[in-house]
C-alpha cells in the first residue's frame, strides 16, 4: 500500500542555494532559495517571487552567485530566507558574513560559503517567476580541495527537506555515477 500526499512541491535531495546580489549602494543582499536546480550544460534554473529585493537586484545588474548552504552556515542561510532587504537594509551585515567582487559577473560572492556559482542572467518568464541564470564559472574555496578537486565532504552542502522543512547534511557516498548500473548490463 502506498499513501497518497496529492500535489505537492516536494522533492528529496532539494537545493538549499544562497542567491547573492548587489543592492542600488553597492552593499549586499542575500537569500535562501530551495526550488532551483540545474538546467542544460551551463545554466541553472531558480523560482523566484517577484518581490524579492534578490530579483530587484537580478534584473538591474543582470548577474548573481550562487553558493552551496552548508553545515557551518545553518543559522545565516535560514535567516537569509526568513528576512528581506526590502525591510531591513542591514540584512547581510547581520549574517557576519563577508564578500569579495566576482570579476567575472557583477555580484559579490560570499566568503564563508566555500563553493559559488558565477552567473549571468541568461532570461527570466515574469509570469511564471522563472530565471535562468547561465553559469559561467565554479570557483571554490581552497580549504575545500583535496588533491586539486572539490571535496564534498568538505564543501559540507545541505539539502531541504520540504516535508519536514528542516536542512540535513549529506550522508555517505553509496556508489559511482554512470558505473554502479553497469553491473546490470
Ligand atoms: C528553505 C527556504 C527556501 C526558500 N526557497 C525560495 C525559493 O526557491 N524561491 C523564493 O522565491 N523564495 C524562497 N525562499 C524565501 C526567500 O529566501 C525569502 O523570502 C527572503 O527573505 C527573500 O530575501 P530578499 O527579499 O532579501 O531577496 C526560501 C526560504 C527558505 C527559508
Amino acid at each position: 500500500m502506498r499513501k497518497n500526499f496529492g500535489a505537492k512541491s516536494w522533492c528529496y535531495p532539494q537545493n538549499v542555494f544562497i542567491i547573492a546580489t548587489y543592492n542600488e549602494d553597492g552593499s549586499v543582499d542575500a537569500m535562501n532559495a530551495a526550488w532551483g536546480g540545474i538546467y542544460d550544460t551551463n545554466k541553472i534554473v531558480l523560482a523566484l517571487s517577484l518581490e524579492h529585493k534578490t530579483v530587484k537586484n537580478m534584473l538591474k545588474r543582470k548577474a548573481f552567485t550562487i553558493s552551496m548552504a552548508d553545515e557551518e552556515n545553518v543559522i545565516p542561510c535560514d535567516y537569509v530566507g526568513i528576512v528581506s532587504g526590502n525591510k531591513d537594509p542591514n540584512k547581510f551585515n547581520k549574517t557576519g558574513w563577508h564578500f569579495i567582487p566576482s570579476k567575472l559577473v557583477d555580484a559579490p560572492i560570499i566568503t564563508e560559503l566555500k563553493m559559488a556559482l558565477e552567473c549571468k542572467l541568461a532570461s527570466y518568464d515574469e509570469k511564471e517567476g522563472i530565471f535562468i541564470g547561465e553559469i559561467v564559472n565554479v570557483s571554490v574555496d581552497e580549504s575545500a580541495l583535496t588533491n586539486g578537486t572539490i571535496d564534498t565532504k568538505k564543501v559540507k552542502p545541505i539539502t531541504f527537506d520540504p516535508v519536514n522543512s528542516a536542512y540535513y547534511g549529506l550522508g555517505n557516498k553509496v556508489g559511482d555515477a554512470w558505473k554502479a548500473g553497469l553491473k546490470l548490463k
